[in-house]
């Protein structure tokens, strides 16, 4: 890398082999930002050219209107001719004993098809959708594959979510087959995921569950419901015709943190998607034949979907996927994992960085990391020491270090300096990708100019990937993405400023949303889950900053009952780990006799996290019950 002030750029020689090496790029895209995506969606294979670009009528819009296509033709297909025989998936497994398991490009089109044959069998019609509660095996790939195959949607719940939050997601797609697993390994344990799937059924329309065999732990199947995909798949062909889809028509339904209780589940579209994928995966991440992605995000979330799984395909990349925790059994498990498979490009989290930093660098002994070109981190801010770790102990100062921005809701990566361009600059995400109009808005939607914090907004024709609905639930769309600054712009709800670079920083959300671990999580919906317990009457619960995790939600309760502070954390931790799952355990609870209100009985939420913060807590007189904060304070204290 080359330095200049503060800024970091590529090497002449990374710059000479980059897909994308010369910034006239973006004045390009930025003449004409349709034509610029039309000309990379034209690097696919279409049934059908689209006759029109993009069509918008707020808040709708649309991307390659009446175009036909279906991803896995290029995800898939398309591969066969030049890389049939080279690896596509790379599996591997967390016990270090067991064998990884290698799919050629030709191997994962015929597993494939196969299961898109067997779910054909099963009933599954196109535009049905279809529930997918696995862990990081090979055929949590397969089964979206050949979903998006059929023509069927495919609805991933991460396999750590909780039953009811499975539960809430089935009722809401209304999808009648689960795929799910007997079970899989956690930290040398077995996790039984198949008791989860069978609680979490209850009160669906599955009438059907494909379990595969991964973790052959005793589990209970139900006679003419339950079917082992072992079973199911040996009879089956290996060809299946891909189903040209409209490109306005559904792929994917994922799910993600609403204000309240209720999950929000974004509306991913078959053409916009399949081009942002792929165009992102390729542009950024620089992918070539010889490259091994390894994206440590579980399929589960939105960066598992396009870079786990269709990103790298589309690229005809080889990709790794691993079922286990970077650091389990030993801290350096994924710098093993690197060298084991030669990754080029490696994509993780800056949480996930933090945790590697505080194992220290005697565990980096002995790992040269020879062969990655690229490190990039998502899903959170990344602060400026993990910065400087990451791109020295792992990038050996010569890496592009990405920081990528993103959401759920955009499909794929929106904000990241081009490998071959940069300039990159701790702490900061970068440049928008080319064709896209960010602006930052403050007060009344007022532009505003360098070093100003304010609102984060993309303006029209936003990007191919944008969620096109909340799934039935307009009102939901509207009002969460499109009433901020009206009809026409995207309000991300993010908070974020520009150098005078036009380099972007994200500083972190403008709601109610936290990021624990890069996931996402909503003090709304975490309130919700632990009001069910009977005994607690009121709760608050708000996010502090955590060393490791960036972020760590603590939850304040008033009980109805005299209870041990011990048997609250516990009822309390149970409540938020079946509502939601453990990602949800909250770092502290606090059981209070009162929380800070306003005389309306608005529960002050800024006042609790003040008292983490060190902050002066300011004019409490306002309150209806200033004394509950002094006794807060002692409680927090002790
Ligand atoms: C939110 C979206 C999309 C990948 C995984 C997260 C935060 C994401 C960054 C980054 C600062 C980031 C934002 C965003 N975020 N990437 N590079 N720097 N913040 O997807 O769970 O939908 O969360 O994550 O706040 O809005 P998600």
């Amino acid at each position: 890398m080359i330095k200049k002030g503060n800024l970091y750029y590529p090497s002449e020689e990374f710059k000479k082999n980059a897909w994308i090496n010369n910034k006239a790029i973006y004045k390009k895209a930025e003449r004409n930002p349709v034509k610029f995506w039309e000309d990379l969606a034209k690097e696919l294979v279409w049934f059908k050219k689209w006759n029109k670009g993009f069509v918008h009528k707020p808040p709708y819009f649309q991307w390659f209107v009446n175009g036909k296509i279906n991803i896995t033709q290029n995800a898939l297909d398309r591969n066969l001719e030049k890389r049939k025989d080279k690896p596509a998936l790379i599996w591997e497994p967390e016990p270090i004993k067991e064998k990884a398991r290698v799919f050629t490009y030709n191997e994962l089109f015929k597993e494939v098809n196969k299961f898109a044959n067997a779910l054909k069998k099963l009933g599954v019609k196109k535009g049905d959708r279809v529930g997918i509660y696995l862990p990081m095996i090979p055929e949590v790939i397969i089964a979206m594959l050949a979903c998006a195959r059929i023509g069927a949607v495919h609805v991933v719940v991460f396999s750590a979510f909780s039953s009811r939050a499975l539960n809430i997601r089935l009722q809401d797609t209304k999808a009648k087959i689960l795929i799910t697993a007997d079970g899989y390994y956690r930290k040398g344990k077995v996790i039984d995921l198949k008791k989860n799937a069978d609680q979490g059924i209850k009160k669906t329309e599955v009438k059907k569950v494909v379990v595969v065999k991964r973790a052959n732990n005793p589990v209970k199947m139900k006679m003419g419901r339950d079917l082992w995909w072992q079973e199911l798949v040996e009879k089956e062909s290996d060809k299946c015709e891909p189903v040209p889809m409209d490109s306005e028509d559904l792929l994917f339904i994922l799910y993600t943190s609403g204000s309240t209780g209720k999950p929000k589940g974004c509306v991913h579209t078959c053409g916009g998607y399949t081009v942002q994928a792929y165009a992102t995966a390729k542009w950024i991440f620089d992918l070539k034949d010889d490259d091994v992605f390894w994206s440590t995000a579980d399929v589960g979330w939105i960066t598992g979907h396009t870079y786990s799984c269709y990103g790298p395909l589309l690229s005809g990349a080889t990709f790794v996927i691993f079922e286990g925790l970077p650091v389990w059994p030993e801290p350096d498990r994924w710098a093993d994992v690197i060298e084991k498979y030669g990754v080029t490009t490696f994509y993780t989290a800056p949480t996930a960085v933090r945790m590697f930093e505080k194992y220290g660098v005697k565990f980096l002994k002995g790992h040269k990391f020879d062969t990655l070109q690229i490190i990039a981190s998502v899903g959170e801010p990344i602060d400026e020491a993990a910065w400087k770790w990451y791109f020295r102990e792992i990038g050996k100062t010569k890496r592009p270090l990405l920081d990528t921005w993103w959401q759920t809701e955009t499909g794929g990566i929106l904000i990241t300096s081009l490998p071959g361009i940069g300039p990159f600059k701790p702490c900061f995400t970068g440049l928008p990708f080319p064709g896209l109009k960010f602006e930052i808005l403050g007060e009344k939607g007022k532009k505003l100019g360098p070093n100003k914090e304010g609102n984060l907004v993309l303006l029209p024709p936003f990007n191919p990937g944008l969620l096109r609905a909340v799934y039935k639930n307009p009102k939901k769309y509207l009002k969460t993405y499109w009433t901020d600054y009206g009809k026409r712009i995207y309000f991300t709800s993010d908070r974020a400023y520009r150098d005078k670079n036009g380099l972007i920083r994200v500083v972190g959300r403008a709601d109610d949303v936290m990021k624990v671990a890069g996931h996402r999580l909503t003090t709304g919906e975490m309130e919700s889950a632990i009001a069910l317990d009977k005994d607690i009457i009121e709760c608050a619960v708000v996010g502090i900053d955590d060393e490791i995790k960036g972020q760590a939600p603590i939850a304040f309760v008033v009980s109805k009952v005299k209870k041990s502070q011990d048997q609250i954390i516990k009822q309390v931790v149970f409540q938020l780990r079946k509502e939601i799952g453990p990602i949800a355990t909250p770092k502290q609870v606090y059981s209070v006799k009162d929380l800070p209100k306003t005389r309306s009985g608005k529960i002050m939420r800024r006042i609790l996290r003040k008292l983490f913060t060190g902050e002066e807590l300011g004019d409490l007189s306002t309150l209806a019950n200033s004394g509950s904060v002094a006794e807060i304070k002692k409680i927090v204290e002790k």
